[in-house]
């Protein structure tokens, strides 16, 4: 399944894409400037013209050095990852608020500039990092991808609505990641409020509250009156404290992006979180087939940062294009390195994408035959 677009082996050649198109015509073989070859193919043209092609698998890992890294005696604690689900309109981001309100707005002077969709929270206890999800039908793959970059799923359910279809699609997501789920039954100050219900819905779908002897966390919020609150970030930090919790801060970062735009004014941003390691200002990385330098780091009120560690969320300045949401983030030792590997992903990329469009150009001829 290797392949290479034919302008590109043309370009690596030193040979006019014309020529190399009529070399292979000759041969029997009909391309266009963009399409992609096979190897087979590329070695024969190639040899047509006294080249050799050699079948030169980059190893990407090598130079990425994942797994050589020694995590031994430096594993230390850190803090929780807690996502935020449910179904659309039952109070998600409503929930955010208040506590990033009431717990982050009195520390920091100023308040909150930025909305990155990932917000770590100082509670008198710890650090929580937590990320928003949409609950809209459409957005499956953030739900999805929320589900496994976090320790804890905090599943919101508006207590005069009941279990709805993104509440059960949240809870399959949360199990196929292997993540414990928190209820957080919501809007407990509407006069339709319904928690028993609530509680028997959930049970039928495998979530039995530890009040009924399952062990499931449930705890009565409401956002808007700020209620109950306390309780849950109690119940996270608990929870946290049984995973244990750990990461090597000394080794290079690695993380994902949760969110990433195009800013007129900055370039490509990106949100990312960060996994293992610690990120510095000035570190060349990689970002899905993007690299760059970290030129700057704002954490989630905005500020300037010169460093971030495990669990922690930041936006990131100095990439080359603006990578996809769910991205892996790598930190490498140079430059050079993380350029090899982006132009390495870029050029499996175009071949895919040219495979895809060469498709669908054939198909729209047959359907004008
Ligand atoms: P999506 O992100 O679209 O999935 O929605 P969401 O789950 O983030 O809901 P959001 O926080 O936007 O709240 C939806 C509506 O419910 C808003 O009008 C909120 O004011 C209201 N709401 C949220 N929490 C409460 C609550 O505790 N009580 C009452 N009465 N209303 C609430
Ligand atoms: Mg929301």
């Amino acid at each position: 399944d290797e392949t290479i677009v034919l302008s590109d082996l043309a370009k690596r050649m030193g040979i006019k894409a014309n020529e190399m198109i009529k070399k292979l015509m000759m041969l029997g073989v009909m391309v266009t400037v963009n399409q992609t070859i096979d190897f087979d193919t590329a070695a024969l043209v190639a040899s047509e013209f006294d080249y050799e092609v050699e079948k030169a698998r980059f190893e990407e890992d090598a130079v990425l050095n994942i797994d050589s890294e020694d995590d031994a005696g430096k594993q230390v604690g850190r803090s929780p990852v807690v996502t935020i689900m449910g179904h659309v309109d039952h109070g998600k981001t409503s929930l955010l608020d208040v506590i990033r309100k009431t717990r982050i707005t009195e520390i920091e002077a100023g308040g909150i500039t930025q909305h990155i969709g990932a917000y770590s929270v100082a509670t008198n206890r710890g650090q929580i990092t937590f990320l928003d999800t949409p609950g809209h039908e459409a957005f499956t793959s953030m739900r999805a991808r929320g589900a496994t970059v976090t320790d804890i799923v905090v599943l919101v359910v508006a207590a005069d609505d009941g279990v709805m279809p993104q509440t059960v699609e949240a809870i399959n997501h949360s199990r196929a990641a292997g993540v414990p789920i928190i209820v957080a039954i919501n809007k407990m100050d509407k006069a339709g409020a319904d928690p028993d219900r609530v509680m028997r819905e959930l049970a039928d779908h495998g979530l039995m509250s530890e009040e009924w002897g399952g062990d499931t966390i449930f705890v009565k919020v409401s956002a808007k009156q700020n209620q109950g609150i306390d309780e849950l970030l109690e119940m996270i930090l608990l929870q946290a404290e049984v995973l244990e919790l750990t990461a090597n801060p000394e080794r290079h970062a690695r993380g994902y992006v949760v969110e990433s735009k195009l800013d007129s004014g900055r370039g490509p941003v990106a949100t990312v979180l960060i996994q293992e390691g610690t990120l510095h200002a000035g570190d060349p990385i990689v970002c899905g087939i993007h690299h760059g330098k970290i030129r700057a780091m704002l954490n989630d009120r905005g500020a300037q940062v010169d460093e971030a560690g495990p669990s922690m969320p930041v936006e990131i300045l100095g990439l080359s294009g603006v990578p996809n949401a769910g991205d892996e983030m790598v930190a490498l030792d140079d430059d050079k390195s993380a350029k090899q590997v982006s132009e390495h992903r870029l050029q499996k990329h175009r071949s895919l994408e040219l495979a895809k469009t060469s498709r669908v150009s054939l198909e729209k001829l047959f359907e004008r035959m």
